[in-house]
């Protein structure tokens, strides 16, 4: 079983490297399954249905989010129906939408959870204890586990890492929006990255235009942050061998597309 993951998609640009490259990297790994991150797809804030309803016309199976979940007003009125869109688990009870999905591929089934961390981010429910009863849950039904944790720092993305080698399959990390070099099997088989790194424009700063971000950093003014949709633009992810019977990683490649990491079929 293969598992892609594309990071962070941002913006037109993230979308539609999406829908130009996504085809290719079918065509190359031969994917079983291809799970999204879309919490800055539209206009690099939140989800719309329409852009939801393309990603999965596209050929993505899962959208997870992140911080940024609540931010089109729209959500409310679809998240509940939408069954292959995953929000952070540890949203506080009673939080619309849902922290994990069932994905049925003839037969064999995947679960994916979205979990958030609480290092510079909200303070939300304990990601950790989350995990232990959605751990339960999914292994009710399969061994083939792959989580997206949503967080800001290393230590707590790898903390999760190793909290759930051996209890899933991987264990993703977004929000960062720059890849990191750190892709790994942990000793008790679960896939791992700290960073899947984001979709969308390369000439920018985590997809932001470059001038308003240098303005902050310089004048600590109030700036308005757009999304870059002039200069050039990249596609990062994770593709994650698993094995289908006991769920347990057996390789992680990254997926880095830019004009410094050509494509190559
Ligand atoms: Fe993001
Ligand atoms: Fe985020």
């Amino acid at each position: 079983m293969k598992i892609l993951f594309i990071g962070d998609v941002t913006g037109s640009p993230g979308r539609d490297m999406v829908r130009t490259y996504l085809p290719k990297l079918k065509e190359k790994y031969h994917p079983n399954m291809t799970i999204i991150n879309g919490e800055n797809a539209a206009a690099g804030k939140g989800i719309n249905k329409k852009i939801y309803k393309q990603f999965l016309e596209w050929g993505a199976n899962v959208i997870t989010m992140g911080n940024h979940t609540w931010d089109k007003k729209e959500i409310f009125e679809f998240i509940d129906e939408a069954n292959n869109l995953v929000r952070p688990a540890n949203f506080p009870e009673g939080t619309p939408g849902k922290g994990i999905v069932f994905i049925n591929l003839n037969g064999t089934e995947v679960a994916v959870i979205n979990v958030q961390g609480r290092t510079f981010l909200p303070a939300i429910d304990d990601p950790f204890r989350k995990m232990d009863e959605l751990v339960e849950t999914a292994r009710k039904r399969t061994n083939i586990i792959f989580v997206d944790v949503h967080a800001e720092t290393t230590s707590e993305k790898q903390a999760m890492g190793w909290y759930l080698d051996g209890k899933v399959s991987a264990v993703a990390g977004t929000h960062t929006h720059t890849q990191t070099a750190d892709e790994r099997i942990l000793p008790k088989g679960t896939a791992y990255i700290t960073d899947a790194g984001m979709t969308g424009p390369y000439d920018a700063i985590l997809g932001v235009e470059k001038e308003a971000v240098m303005k902050k950093f310089l004048t600590s003014l109030p700036v308005r942050f757009e999304i870059d949709e002039t200069g050039r633009t990249q596609m990062n992810g994770v593709l994650v061998t698993v094995d289908d019977h006991t769920g347990s990683a057996r390789k992680i490649e990254r997926i880095l597309i830019n004009d410094d990491h050509p494509f190559m079929d």
